[in-house]
């Protein structure tokens, strides 16, 4: 579904993405590991069009992507999250679902909750739609909250909630875990594991957190030094040399 070919990003003498190449599968939740600076943010930066890669080619669905701008990006229906969480403070929890670009309301998830009877205003069925989205990821009897006040791990569901508005393809989640209390991690990955296997939304996501890669990641990739160094199920990443000398630093020994 995407594929990135020999990308390479670099700021100023620092190469942050060198010679990376790898694949994402259609309807798997794939999971990106690697140490901290190993170019991973930068990887979903140059994917989502957010820095221009140096060289390198990205397809999605078999079309080149590389070198469109954000908007052209999630125009393909390819949306991402970020690390630090970018929601308005100032406005209500709702209100943080209801400004996704107008025209961006799909239907294709939600149609079967949402099936207005005839023509309705646009802004009813985006309200209606974010309703739905809220009660899915259970935010909603914080719907008007401002969505400042919530915890981090609020946060991080408010932003998953953000991106199902979009009906997007493909999300790009950047370490939805952390900072998230283990109630609502629960909760997190069963929300990820529903819209994977009954809304078709394949997943390619960030996370320290190794117990979520283990419940929710297949396969699992690797990334050090700006490029892909191993892939395979979360148990054999676990048991990889390699990784264990770049990554774990012998924790899972
Ligand atoms: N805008 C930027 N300007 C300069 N250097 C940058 C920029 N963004 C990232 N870098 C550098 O590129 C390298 C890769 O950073 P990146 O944020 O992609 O790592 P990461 O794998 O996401 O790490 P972490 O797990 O800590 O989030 C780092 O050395 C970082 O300092
Ligand atoms: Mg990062």
């Amino acid at each position: 579904m995407l594929e990135v070919q020999n990308l390479e990003k670099s700021f100023g003498g620092l190469k942050a993405v060198a010679d990376c190449s790898l694949e994402v599968k259609e309807g798997l939740i794939t999971g990106l590991i690697g140490p901290n600076g190993a170019g991973k943010t930068t990887l979903f930066n140059v994917i989502t069009g957010h820095y221009k890669p140096d060289k390198g080619k990205i397809f999605f669905q078999g079309e080149e992507i590389d070198g469109l701008r954000p908007d052209q990006i999630f125009q393909k229906k390819i949306y991402r999250t970020f690390q630090i969480t970018r929601e308005f403070s100032q406005m209500t929890v709702l209100e943080n679902l209801m400004i996704m670009p107008e025209g961006q309301i799909g239907e294709r998830i939600w149609n079967t909750w949402f099936r207005p009877p005839q023509v309705k205003k646009q802004e009813k069925a985006i309200r209606e739609k974010a309703l739905d989205v809220l009660e899915f990821v259970e935010l909603i009897d914080l719907k008007n909250e401002y969505a400042g006040s919530l915890s981090g791990g609020q946060k991080k569901l408010l932003e998953l909630a953000r991106s199902m508005m979009a009906d997007p393809k493909i999300v790009l989640l950047d370490e939805p875990g952390a900072g998230v209390n283990p109630t609502l991690m629960k909760k997190l990955i069963a929300n990820i594991e529903t819209l994977c296997e009954e809304k078709g939304i394949t997943f390619f996501l960030i996370e320290h957190d190794m117990d979520l890669v283990m419940k929710l990641c297949n396969p699992v990739i690797v990334m050090s030094e700006g490029k892909k160094l191993a892939e395979g199920t979360a148990d054999e990443i676990k048991h990889n040399e390699e990784v264990l000398e770049a990554y774990l630093g012998g924790q899972y020994r």
